[in-house]
């Protein structure tokens, strides 16, 4: 089985998407490692709670990008990490970890790319007064949300249909394509 690593910053509910299908056997692979920017973040409750082993780092004890990526890296290493899997990253990946993992660096957005790259992706879509948006899963390079492309879906913005539902919509989307996604991944050329 392939070993993955999830990012992320936030609640964690891709996390919980992605364990929990690891955890029926719709995805094959292992989940080695959290990585979290954010001390505060609930995700890593969610990981402790699975016995998950979890890397916790603050930016700001860190003179630069390229001094936290090379800790990261040496964990990622230990724990023999094949995938990144960002979920929830609130942060861009530099040169370091691109290096490293080349190829094998993977995102989900809650928007169609190239529509609505960067931060608030769903409120910049429902400002927009767009009827459509949805969810991209890319591969991770140098610039914001700018990777090739891997899946989409599409999801319809109704009218009258609130900010908060359109979240919910986008989310149910993105629990259930990112697990699906990654599996074609692994399984791909085999
Ligand atoms: C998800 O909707 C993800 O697509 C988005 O953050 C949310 C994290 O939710 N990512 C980005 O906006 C990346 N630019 P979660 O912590 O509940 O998985």
């Amino acid at each position: 089985k392939q070993k993955l690593a999830i990012f992320a910053s936030g609640t964690g509910s891709n996390y919980d998407a992605i364990h929990e299908a690891i955890q029926t056997g719709e995805l094959e692979a292992e989940l080695v490692l959290l990585v979290c920017d954010r001390p505060q973040a609930l995700v890593i409750k969610k990981a402790a709670d699975n016995g998950l082993p979890v890397f916790v780092f603050n930016p700001r004890d860190y003179s630069t990008k390229a001094d936290f990526e090379a800790e990261i890296v040496k964990q990622l290493k230990k724990a023999a990490v094949e995938w990144i899997i960002l979920a929830g990253y609130m942060r861009l990946i530099g040169t370091v970890l691109l290096e490293c993992f080349e190829g094998r660096i993977i995102n989900i957005h809650p928007s169609l790319l190239p529509a609505f790259p960067g931060l608030d992706a769903i409120g910049q879509a429902f400002d927009a007064g767009v009827k459509v948006s949805g969810v991209t899963i890319h591969y991770v390079d140098a610039g914001m949300d700018t990777g090739q492309i891997i899946a989409q879906q599409a999801v319809a913005i109704k009218p009258n249909m609130t900010r908060p539902a359109l979240q919910s919509a986008i989310q149910l989307v993105e629990h259930e394509l990112y697990p699906r996604t990654i599996q074609q991944l692994l399984t791909q050329g085999e």
